[in-house]
């Protein structure tokens, strides 16, 4: 039995890999309506509820988790009754930004210069080290794009406190990268690792909306340099599981820009043009199994599909087109499913875009 920390579409891809291992699956989520229950028992609670945890301890063989913004507290509480992976450490260290670019600079892993601030006089001061334009992020809790300004110049930069309002953000030079990369990898138990090609990824509004595997004109020496800032990370933590990097290419080298201590919406293209995918991985990596090919069965372009459902039926009879639903309820900016291509020609491509009204590349 593995409980998931967490029930959203994730969870739910986790279950359908994790049961085809003949494993089980109970989520623990404070939404009734999460996506994940139709594949497990689902706990109701939120995540520091100290009954929910004891019953779901009591319950797993194993704890993951699915969504990086669960109590810290919640995974290391866990820990003592049943095993916690990947580790709490690695939740930590991804869930603030300071703290996940300080692991970056410790390792040697190249990252946008940064600063952190917690009141306007730091910001300010943090600005003027790092230099215009700016990226100014919550610290916590942001996703998606949510709990971000750009800051390009110093009238803006009188407002963003009182715009983001947060605790405390992290400052970051504005990186003009020639295109966002990710890199998803996997750690078993017994400490293997595995990297999957890398993925192209197009975000819109600071949303995911495609993404390519592998890479266009990926060269063995660049999917080589995201491996080993994956892997140093990897090891650093003693991770167990999957951990996505998302990247920027520039041309003075790959930087990093933030990680992700789980499955990750850029290896959604995994399921279907991969040997083993991300979920089936993670799966394998808690449950100290031997690690599945991260081998591609061909080219994958998958796309989000975002805030309402395009016609279904019309998606379904695309020929050769991988239809993914979580069951959610549609909402400005929420992702509701993705569809992905394997090998497929431009004019499909193209094809779908036109369904999922998406600008033409
Ligand atoms: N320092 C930066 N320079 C340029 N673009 C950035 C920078 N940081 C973030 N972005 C853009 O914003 C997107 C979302 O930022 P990210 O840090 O990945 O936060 P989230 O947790 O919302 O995914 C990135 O994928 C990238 O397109
Ligand atoms: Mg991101």
């Amino acid at each position: 039995m593995i409980g998931v920390l967490g029930g959203g579409q994730l969870g739910r891809m986790l279950g359908l890999a994790g049961l085809r291992l003949g494993r089980r699956f109970c989520f623990l989520d404070p939404a009734p309506d999460a996506p994940a229950a139709a594949v497990g028992k689902h706990i109701v609670a939120p995540f520091d509820d100290r009954a929910a945890l004891d019953e779901l301890a009591s319950l797993c063989d194993v704890v993951t988790f699915e969504f990086e913004n669960v109590p810290a507290a919640s995974a290391r509480r866990l820990d003592p009754d049943v095993p916690v992976y990947p580790p709490p450490q690695a939740l930590e260290a991804a869930q603030r930004r300071p703290e996940e670019k300080r692991w970056f600079e410790k390792l040697g892993i190249p990252t946008a210069s940064f600063a952190s601030a917690t009141n306007s006089k730091e910001l300010r001061n943090g600005l003027e080290n790092v230099g215009l334009p700016a990226m100014v992020k919550a610290a916590v809790g942001g996703y998606d794009g949510k709990g971000q300004r750009i800051v390009r110049d110093a009238i803006a930069a009188g407002d963003v406190w009182a715009t983001i309002g947060a605790e405390e953000v992290l400052i970051e030079r504005l990186v003009e990268f020639e295109r966002e990369l990710s890199i998803i990898a996997v750690r078993s138990g017994r400490g293997k690792t595995a990297f999957y090609p890398l993925v192209e990824n197009h975000h819109r509004d600071g949303i995911l909306r495609m993404s390519v595997s592998p890479a266009a004109d990926l060269s063995p020496e660049l999917q080589a340099e995201a491996g080993e800032i994956a892997y140093a990370l990897l090891e650093a933590l003693d991770y167990v599981g999957v951990l996505a990097v998302e990247l920027f290419q520039t041309s003075s080298g790959l930087l990093a820009n933030e990680m992700a201590p789980r499955v990750h919406n850029s290896g959604h293209f995994s399921i279907d043009a991969s040997c083993s995918s991300q979920f089936e991985n993670h799966i394998r990596a808690i449950s100290n199994l031997p690690l599945g090919s991260t081998e591609p069965v061909g080219r994958a372009t998958m796309f989000n599909l975002i805030s309402e459902l395009p016609d279904i039926e019309a998606l379904l009879r695309v020929e050769g087109l991988r239809v993914h639903l979580y069951d959610k309820q549609p909402r400005p900016g929420r992702k509701l499913g993705h569809v992905t291509l394997v090998d497929a020609d431009d004019r499909s491509v193209d094809h779908v875009r036109r369904l999922l009204s998406e600008p033409m590349s």
